[in-house]
């Protein structure tokens, strides 16, 4: 870790000394409530504490899970509808075709594709086959924590690298903290829950060193929501040869969180490496399957989602300023904002509101997130943030 950063990173956000130096993560442990249904360590990015504090079904403005409010594009609803029926077969024919759709669009082959029940089953499956005899992974705090807790679980430990001051990935430190023992870099580009964006020239260069020695993951969940996105993917390492995991969701562009779908770009032996251990496209159902191959095609769709996505954070942006706040300009579908009140309040307060919103506590200092959701759900945000003030 170079000293600099990691000193201007600690006066830009006036983080907690202490917890650096004890080598404290950014994640702080809530008190245990009850399961409501959701994997334990949830509860340490405060969702549980969201959930708890408020029915996420009968919220009025629900802003805490980057979910797209305007989804799934209405020929997703059709294709879903329509295929219903075919769900007392198993979903052979639909992910073969949904495979090559995806080799065709990531210009690679059928064997570099690996489907899944969303991303979570792949950064999951990833730890199973990569860290099931230990190890460590180096990744960004904070960033999102889905692979590194499975890891974490299965007996390896987690290298974590502060981000930049300007919330980038610090690549140089990342470099530096790979060892022997390194199983797998992850990079989380755009960030969660930062909403910030790592330079792609400098991702390629590092992966392209990197890779000969470990393979390097990176979640691309938030990337299609960038007007230039094309020009931000390192999916194109790929078919260079790199040994480069990419992951994509159909939960945020498509609007299909609920739905349950996404998929992996990589070399064909790391996609042989998670298929040798399950079999992720049975996760998956038809009715997903064929709702994202026509969101796949519904282009219009995912130009309205881009186009009102960005119109409502410079919003939420410009709200958040005005009543105060200093929020860290965000590419994706979410904004974090730095806070003086304990998450818990913050998350509760809003919670009364009406409004869900979430809470992370990084390097000891409290900060609210809040998810992009439609004007009316921002505005509804945006008249009740004078509660997070005092
Ligand atoms: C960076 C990142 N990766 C992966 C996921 C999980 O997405 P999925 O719904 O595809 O499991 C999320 C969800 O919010 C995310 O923020």
């Amino acid at each position: 870790m170079n000293p600099i950063n990691r000193r201007t990173w600690l006066k830009r956000t006036a983080l907690a000394a202490g917890s650096l130096a004890t080598g404290a993560s950014f994640i702080q442990t809530l008190e245990a409530k009850p399961a409501l249904g959701l994997t334990p360590w949830l509860g340490e990015y405060g969702l549980r504490e969201t959930y708890h504090l408020q029915d996420p079904m009968s919220v009025k403005a629900r802003l805490l899970a980057n979910e797209n409010p305007w989804g799934p594009s209405k020929k997703a609803v059709a294709a879903i509808a329509a295929s219903a029926s075919k769900g007392n077969r198993y979903v052979y024919n639909s992910s073969i075709a949904m495979v090559e759709i995806l080799a065709k669009k990531e210009g690679v082959n059928t064997n570099q594709i690996l489907i899944a029940a969303g991303s979570t089953d792949l950064l999951e499956k990833t730890a199973f086959a990569l860290c099931g005899k230990g190890g460590n992974v180096v990744s960004a705090d904070p960033s999102y924590m889905s692979l590194v807790k499975t890891s974490q679980a299965i007996g390896a430990t987690w290298k974590n690298i502060p981000l930049k001051p300007d919330y980038s990935h610090d690549l140089e430190a990342m470099e530096k903290a790979i060892d022997s023992n390194t199983k797998v870099v992850y990079i989380c580009n755009p960030n969660n829950p930062t909403g910030t964006l790592t330079s792609i020239d400098e991702i390629k260069s590092f992966c392209k060193r990197v890779s000969k020695r470990v393979p390097v993951f990176i979640d691309e969940a938030y990337l299609e929501l960038l007007d230039n996105y094309q020009t931000q993917t390192a999916a194109g390492l790929i078919a260079e040869g790199y040994d480069v995991m990419i992951c994509r969701t159909f939960s945020k562009i498509h609007g299909m969180a609920g739905l349950r779908i996404g998929y992996m770009v990589a070399r064909p032996e790391r996609v042989k490496m998670i298929q040798d251990l399950v079999r992720t496209e049975m996760g998956i159902s038809v009715t997903s399957l064929e709702g994202a191959m026509a969101s796949l095609n519904d282009t219009e769709f995912q130009n309205f989602t881009r186009t009102n996505n960005k119109i409502n954070r410079e919003f939420t942006f410009d709200a958040l300023k005005k009543a105060g706040f200093n929020p860290i300009p965000s590419v994706t579908n979410f904004i974090l904002f730095p806070v003086s009140l304990s998450t818990k309040e913050i998350v509760s307060r809003m919670a009364d509101k009406g409004v869900g919103i979430r809470g992370f506590d990084i390097f000891g200092k409290p900060y609210g997130r809040v998810s992009i959701g439609t004007l009316d759900e921002m505005k509804m945000f945006a008249a009740n943030l004078p509660v997070l003030l005092s």
